[in-house]
């Protein structure tokens, strides 16, 4: 039985950018989060229709960052170098940032937001412009016929009928054929208060324990998982048939399942507890980030990204506080965040503008990559705020 253990309130779409003058009706619904006390899988507690959130519409551009295109182009050479596939499919394939590192001769990918299937479809690597089911799964397999390997990347998270999906990889997969996939871990989550991961596209947050309990209901087993340190801190995990011996089980899933136990991922009370801080950092935001306005500081947003979506409407942080968000992504820019309405803007050429003194960083899982870009703000003295793993100001 899934039992509550956070309400995040009312929530608009997190990825739902509005333009000025739109004068249609915002949608909300009740953003709350609660454990599965029988696979131990956490999820929200109640899923938004996913037309509503992936469709020809969608904004997140996965090749959007150094960060990330570094990312996706390494497990490509990875996967090359460690399983030689002869034929792949990725399910989420996006802007194709990862599908289009392996030639298209040997790829077939699954998106359901239009816009983007069009990109790879252009680049020659057939897309289905579907959601991921067993209908998916069969044109797939009329296609390209059974795959050596299965790849999703910050996409089986987004889907709420978690075990028909793992059911549907397993029916692609070739006889000796693994499925790897990366999403946000749940443990990086609890240890660091990050509760913006929580949002409607993140139907769940994944543990391995849940993960390793829902994938054997689907026959299929895990036999490695690596942390990874991408969008704040994910577990990418590699997964088999169960009793295909081609591949040793690793002395790492025991050991990630070993450390999740002894944070007790598996204990209601820890999810308890964790609320509890959520609800407190969260006042301690409003209350540094009123002060510093107060003061007479000017404070902006970093990346208008789903987590601050989540951040600003929880907290009740609004245009009152944050003059706008600078984001990258041409998608945003112009147009208002959801829910709260804060403006989102370009960049400024050469950096964040004179007369800021604070950003704080929606966007805190690439806080390297910004640190880096804005050395000129922080020497004139600007100051970057997160409230990951809690509130303080980057020194
Ligand atoms: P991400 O953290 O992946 O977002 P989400 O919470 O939606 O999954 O997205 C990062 C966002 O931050 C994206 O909109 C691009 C933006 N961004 C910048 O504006 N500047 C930057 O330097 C970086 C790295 C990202």
């Amino acid at each position: 039985m899934k039992i509550e253990f956070l309400n995040l309130g009312r929530q608009p779409i997190a990825n739902g950018f509005r333009t000025k003058d739109d004068k249609s009706e915002e949608q909300f619904f009740d953003l709350r989060i609660g454990f599965d006390d029988e696979t131990n899988l956490v999820s929200l507690m109640g899923f938004v229709d996913k037309s509503k959130l992936f469709n020809d519409e969608y904004v997140y551009v996965s090749s959007g960052s150094e960060t990330m295109r570094r990312h996706f182009s390494a497990i490509a050479s990875m996967l090359k170098a460690r399983f030689g596939p002869s034929a792949i499919l990725e399910i989420g394939s996006n802007d194709g940032v990862f599908i289009d590192n392996f030639d298209p001769d040997s790829t077939v990918a699954v998106e359901p937001c239009g816009n983007f299937a069009e990109i790879t479809n252009s680049k020659g690597h057939k897309t289905f412009s579907m959601f991921w089911n067993a209908q998916a799964a069969d044109a797939v397999l009329a296609h390209r016929g059974p795959v050596d390997v299965v790849f999703a990347a910050n996409c089986m998270c987004h889907i709420p009928e978690l075990l028909d999906a793992f059911v549907a990889v397993e029916s692609v997969l070739a006889p000796f054929g693994i499925f790897v996939f990366e999403d946000p871990s749940l443990d990086e989550m609890i240890r660091n208060y990050s509760f913006d991961q929580i949002y409607d596209e993140h139907a769940h947050i994944f543990s391995v324990i849940a993960l390793s309990n829902v994938l054997e209901l689907a026959g299929l087993e895990i036999f490695d998982v690596e942390r990874i340190g991408v969008h704040g801190g994910s577990n990418r995990i590699y997964a088999k048939r169960i009793g295909d011996l081609s591949h040793d089980v690793t002395a790492r899933v025991g050991a990630a399942i070993g450390s999740e136990v002894a944070l007790g991922l598996d204990s209601m009370d820890t999810y308890k507890l964790f609320a509890q801080t959520v609800r407190s950092n969260c006042q301690d935001l409003v209350t540094t980030l009123s002060r510093l306005k107060n003061e007479g500081h000017r404070v902006i947003g970093y990346g208008a990204t789903s987590k601050s979506t989540v951040v600003y409407n929880y907290c009740g942080i609004g245009p009152g506080i944050i003059d706008y968000i600078s984001d990258t992504t041409a998608h945003k820019q112009g147009k208002l965040s959801p829910g709260v309405h804060i403006p989102v803007v370009p960049p400024t050429a050469g950096g964040i503008e004179d007369g800021v003194d604070y950003a704080f960083l929606g966007a805190w899982n690439f806080k390297k990559e910004i640190m880096s870009k804005e050395k000129a703000f922080i020497d004139r003295g600007g100051k970057f705020i997160t409230h990951v793993p809690s509130v303080h100001v980057i020194p």
